[in-house]
């Protein structure tokens, strides 16, 4: 399983919390170890760490080039070995010294004795794999007795651990979804937030995912969050209900059995919401209205020909943001190529005229700034593209015989 940049963080953080731990872990093995063999054992202090002096020594003399490869081969460490290596590389070159001066005054039984629990720890401690790494965030996250920060914590380990395909894959197998989908009811919103971004994330692009999440029932609540007055809540909302239904037919119909079109209306009709919103809304429609055109044989909704939705659309151009108006002609494109898309009503109910003359005189004026100048061109063409439709529509309906 190829390792994300996300696990190989915290791999990292492993490491230091395990480098800060060893000390401790190796005490305390070494404590039980004088209890049961009291006999052997009568130099207890402080010498567990040099039991590996020997081993330090070499691994000391190794040169730099390799370490590297060690660190970078998976990304992480390859092995505890590597780990110390790499710790050694960091600390004292005085106390290596000493400690493996010390480890040198042991017995050989001693000296054995060390290495047979060295060995253990090794073994206990392997890195953990990302499905381990995933059942513990969710064992605290099924846990009602953990803090919120631990919750927190636990849903931004989950966030990174679920991109790769592989593990979002794996993640239902371990009862993943439904626990996560459990916490979009938290009190608090930032948690709910994280958990969407979450189910957003694994489902993105990933049709199994899509409908596990589907089957969970969670788009209602996702589609109720999308309305959450905690900007930051609303808009990875969204984000989870668009990537939900992406290029999945069911998902849609499922979608607008959950009045999820009524929720986009109301995003777009509204210029006082957030941007952000607006965008992921706008090009949510961008996205169904393709989805649409590619399964002709479906009936189309009458949602696609509301002139309040249409009028809410061809507003979008109206913004500033050029990506906004960029996502809203797709939108328009594609909702002028359906069947039933009825050219008056965009003309004048919406004033797709007067909004498209505005973006080419506004595009006109870009073109002249060295930066913006080649984008500028690309919303033209694509404007322009959007005009041919509209005009080839209206002039189809003026010709249609009387
Ligand atoms: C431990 O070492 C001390 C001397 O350092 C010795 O007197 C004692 O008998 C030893 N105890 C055991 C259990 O070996
Ligand atoms: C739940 O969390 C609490 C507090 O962190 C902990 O003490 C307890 O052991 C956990 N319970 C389970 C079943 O993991
Ligand atoms: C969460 O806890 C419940 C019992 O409290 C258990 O039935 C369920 O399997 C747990 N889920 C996970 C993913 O650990
Ligand atoms: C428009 O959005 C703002 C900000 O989210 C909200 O306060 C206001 O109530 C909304 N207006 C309508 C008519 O929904």
């Amino acid at each position: 399983m190829k390792r994300s940049p996300g696990s190989l963080a915290i791999c990292l953080l492993l490491l230091l919390l395990f480098l800060f731990g060893i000390l401790e872990v190796i005490a305390s093995a070494n404590r039980v170890h004088e209890n049961n063999n009291n006999n052997n054992n009568n130099d207890s202090s402080s010498l567990y760490w040099s039991s590996t002096a020997k081993d330090e020594v070499d691994l000391l003399s190794k040169p730099q080039a390799q370490q590297e490869d060690d660190s970078d081969s998976d990304g992480g460490f390859s092995s505890l070995e590597g780990m110390l290596q790499w710790a050694i590389g960091h600390s004292d070159p005085a106390k290596l010294k000493e400690t493996s001066q010390d480890v040198q005054r042991l017995s050989p039984t001693d000296l054995k004795n060390r290495q047979t629990e060295l060995k253990e720890l090794m073994e206990k401690l392997k890195m953990p794999s990302d499905a381990q790494l995933m059942q513990i965030a969710l064992d605290d996250l099924n846990n009602s007795s953990v803090s919120l920060e631990d919750r927190h914590r636990a849903l931004q380990e989950l966030l990174i651990l679920v991109e790769p395909i592989d593990n979002a894959n794996d993640f239902n197998k371990l009862g993943g979804f439904a626990v996560v989908i459990q916490e979009l009811n938290h009190p608090d919103s930032d948690i709910r937030r994280i958990a969407a971004w979450i189910l957003g994330t694994a489902s993105q692009n990933n049709p199994v995912v899509q409908r596990q999440i589907l089957e969970l029932g969670a788009l209602a609540q996702l589609i109720k969050m999308v309305k959450s007055s905690s900007v930051e809540e609303a808009t990875k909302a969204l984000y989870a209900v668009s990537a939900l239904i992406r290029s999945n037919v069911a998902g849609q119909e499922l979608f607008y059995a959950e009045a999820g079109d009524l929720m986009l209306q109301d995003v777009l009709s509204n210029s006082s919401i957030d941007i952000r919103l607006r965008k992921k809304a706008v090009f949510l429609v961008g996205d169904l209205t393709e989805c649409q055109l590619e399964n002709m044989e479906r009936a189309e909704l009458p949602f696609f020909s509301s002139h309040i939705f249409l009028k809410s659309v061809v507003d979008q151009t109206a913004s500033d943001d050029l990506d906004l108006q960029e996502k809203a002609l797709v939108a328009i494109k594609n909702l002028l190529h359906l069947r039933m898309a009825d050219p008056l009503v965009f003309k004048e109910f919406c004033g797709l005229d007067c909004a498209l003359e505005r973006m080419r005189q506004q595009l006109h004026n870009l073109m002249s700034d060295e930066v913006l100048r080649d984008y500028a061109m690309d919303m033209e063409s694509l404007r322009g593209e959007v005009e041919l439709i509209f005009r080839r529509k209206l002039g189809e309906v003026t010709q249609v015989p009387t």
